[in-house]
């Protein structure tokens, strides 16, 4: 009998394993969902009566019982790279150029061309056919392992395709892919979730990268996530083409987008780009590009790879996504500063991911230019993550009673007479007190880069605001003699007012240069303002020096230096220091006495894109190790650290013999302290 009750169970396994083969890799049923639903159910029933019977690998074991609370790291075996881009045919005739370079005159060269999809992006690692560990790309040399959540995607095989013949030692292999959202499941989880009141996800890539990262697996498999491979890595195997590796990861029982070629040389390529690129608006995904690839994987490791990226591939980029709408209106915007900037208001419509109805007009200066009106239907474009712009107006489709767009002479939000100051584009409101400037300062200065207030946010300032306990930013610090009052607001409650007034004394340890740049004061940016403060060592100093003092600093110029002198000799200004002081904000720059180490007394500059960090997170750490940031190479710089796509900063830094860091041995170094 028991030996029975394990051969059906085996038996039900391999029969359901196949159909989730036929149905989500080959996209081609085998049988009924009906059919399906009772193999499924027996198989449930027979493990619950034998619980002894079940394996890790049992297609009942898809989705996790407990919650992830924390998703421990995981080391890649393989670095995941990213890939340089390109945008034109020139670009990619230089990628082919590079390739050639750096092989032999008498190798054959053939690319692959794929999709680039637009999702996150995850590698599965298999130790003797099962699948042992799924992780995110993370730096890409540590990820986090999100194995319970992967595992609930149907089409990911737990233990490869024992029967697919090949040569190759699979003991240990990593397989790399992308996890996506369709486009209409996206807009449906959208809706579902304005239903249930939640956030809605700003696009499908964020969604899937959301969803890889919930802690509760039952809820990832009622998402529909999807996932192509498109890499296949083992120190074991000896592989031959990236072609037959993607045939083989079929063979494994892999999903793989089938919409690949391979091409014989780089015009071929560009023609599979544009055609690849016509049929984008008829795939049920999102994607970004293509990725151009070597094939031959003895090229792709004689080519190697250069800072981040491989020599061996490169993106092609598509071109941004275009749609038609209809301009409804045309609003403006206070800023912190006063400046008043254009809105586009528009008939909502669905691009490149998301549902438009808003974009920027930049300034009045734009819409006479372009003469955009109210009521013209306009061709909207959008670019990755950029913010979407209007790039023109359908001319034709023009309504004939429409009428020019006259520059607004108040402001919106208080009625002040607008100006517009000379050499400038923007109209300006100057009352101070406009709610949209008190509203805007009071953003900033809670902001993560300023005061790094958590929970002060936009919509809990303006309930401020409006229930009028802040005005000034030195309220902020006078909120905690409220408590009583303020968790009696409309919801808000003890814990999150406590948290809140926690967060509030905790940013009074922010540094000085933080708290100079939260004051906001005009063209003093983050980077000014560590300038300023590296320069000056206290608020006192810098309030009492001259133009010319200010103007001295390297990278400081007239219209900095201007605005500082002007922000100081206003006496609310001064106020408002006094205040903030009073409450123990830092108006000073502690000279701290850092130990040594490799970075203490040197001069470093960054450069290209960092992956594991933004360049100005990379400088505060240089800064607070004691080391000194520039902006541009010399032969006085010790090291350039350079990042991803690092363009005419590192080919200075090689002609003065200066020493190149790249990311990871930056990291190693920091590590080292
Ligand atoms: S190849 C060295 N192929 O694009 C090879 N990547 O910057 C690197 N992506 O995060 C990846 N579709 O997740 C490759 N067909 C494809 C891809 C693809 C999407 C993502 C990948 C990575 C990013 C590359």
């Amino acid at each position: 009998m028991f030996d029975s009750v394990e051969n059906r169970i085996n038996q039900l396994r391999d029969e359901i394993i196949k159909h989730d083969y036929s149905y989500y890799v080959l996209n081609d049923p085998t049988i009924s969902d009906y059919q399906y639903d009772l193999l499924f159910k027996e198989l449930e029933k027979l493990e619950f009566e034998n619980p002894h019977l079940i394996t890790d690998f049992s297609p009942t074991q898809r989705v996790g019982k407990d919650l992830t609370k924390n998703f421990p790291s995981h080391q890649h075996q393989f670095q995941m790279l990213s890939l340089s881009n390109t945008y034109s045919e020139e670009e990619l005739y230089d990628f082919d150029r590079r390739v050639k370079d750096n092989l032999s005159a008498d190798e054959k060269i053939e690319y692959v061309v794929e999709y680039k999809i637009d999702g996150a992006s995850v590698s599965l690692t298999y130790l003797n056919g099962n699948l042992q560990v799924a992780a995110t790309r993370g730096d890409g040399i540590t990820g986090e392992t999100v194995t319970q959540n992967i595992k609930t995607i149907k089409s990911v095989p737990l233990q490869i395709n024992k029967l697919s013949n090949n040569n190759y030692d699979l003991t240990n292999f990593e397989v790399r892919g992308e996890v996506y959202i369709e486009i209409e499941d996206f807009k449906k989880l959208n809706q579902q979730r304005e239903i249930e009141g939640e956030k809605l996800f700003a696009n499908p890539r964020n969604s899937a990268a959301g969803t890889m990262k919930l802690q509760d697996s039952q809820v990832v498999a009622q998402r529909p996530l999807k996932l192509f491979l498109y890499s296949l890595l083992s120190r074991q195997a000896q592989f031959n083409t990236h072609s037959e590796n993607l045939e083989l990861l079929r063979l494994l029982g892999f999903r793989v987008n089938q919409d690949y070629k391979v091409c014989k040389s780089i015009n071929e390529v560009i023609e599979i780009c544009k055609e690849f690129e016509r049929k984008r608006e008829s795939l049920p995904f999102e994607v970004d590009g293509v990725v151009i690839k070597v094939n031959s994987i003895k090229q792709q490791n004689i080519l190697g790879t250069i800072a981040k990226s491989p020599r061996w591939a490169t993106a092609f980029k598509f071109k941004a996504k275009q749609s038609v709408t209809k301009l409804n209106k045309i609003t403006w915007q206070v800023g912190r500063t006063g400046a008043v900037s254009p809105v586009a208001e528009l008939e909502p419509v669905f691009l490149a991911g998301s549902t438009i109805s808003r974009a920027t007009l930049h300034n009045f200066d734009e819409i006479k230019r372009k003469d955009i009106r109210e009521g013209d239907k306009v061709v909207i474009e959008k670019g990755g993550d950029v913010i979407p712009k209007i790039i023109s107006v359908v001319a034709e489709e023009r309504e004939k009673k429409s009428k020019e767009y006259e520059a607004p002479l108040a402001c919106p939000e208080c009625g002040t007479k607008l100006f517009q100051p000379e050499n400038e584009v923007a109209f300006y409101c100057d009352n101070f007190e406009c709610p949209a400037q008190i509203r805007g300062r009071l953003e900033h200065f809670a902001s993560r880069g300023s005061m790094d207030i958590e929970g002060l946010g936009e919509s809990l300032i303006d309930l401020f605001v409006s229930h009028n306990y802040l005005k000034t930013v030195a309220d902020i610090y006078k909120l905690k003699n409220f408590k009583n009052e303020l968790i009696k607001i409309e919801r808000l409650g003890k814990k999150s007012i406590d948290n809140l007034l926690e967060a509030i004394e905790k940013s009074k340890a922010q540094p000085f240069s933080k708290v100079l740049f939260a004051l906001g004061i005009r063209y003093v940016g983050a980077t000014v303002s560590k300038n300023l403060t590296e320069n000056f060592s206290s608020i006192d100093e810098l309030s009492k020096a001259t133009e010319e003092k200010i103007l001295e600093i390297h990278e400081i110029g007239p219209s900095i230096s201007k605005s500082v002198i002007k922000y100081f000799s206003d006496e609310n200004n001064k106020k408002l220091i006094e205040e903030l002081k009073s409450f123990g904000l830092n108006f000073s720059a502690k000279k701290i006495l850092v130990e040594d180490n490799f970075f203490k007394g040197k001069s470093f500059v960054l450069t290209g894109s960092l992956e594991t960090m933004t360049r100005e997170e990379a400088g505060e750490k240089i800064n607070s190790l004691g080391g000194k940031i520039s902006s541009s190479v010399s032969k006085n710089t010790d090291y350039l650290i350079a990042g991803e796509a690092a363009g005419s900063k590192l080919a200075k830094a090689q002609s003065l013999g200066v020493k190149i860091l790249n990311e990871s041995e930056f990291i190693t170094h920091l590590k080292k302290i």
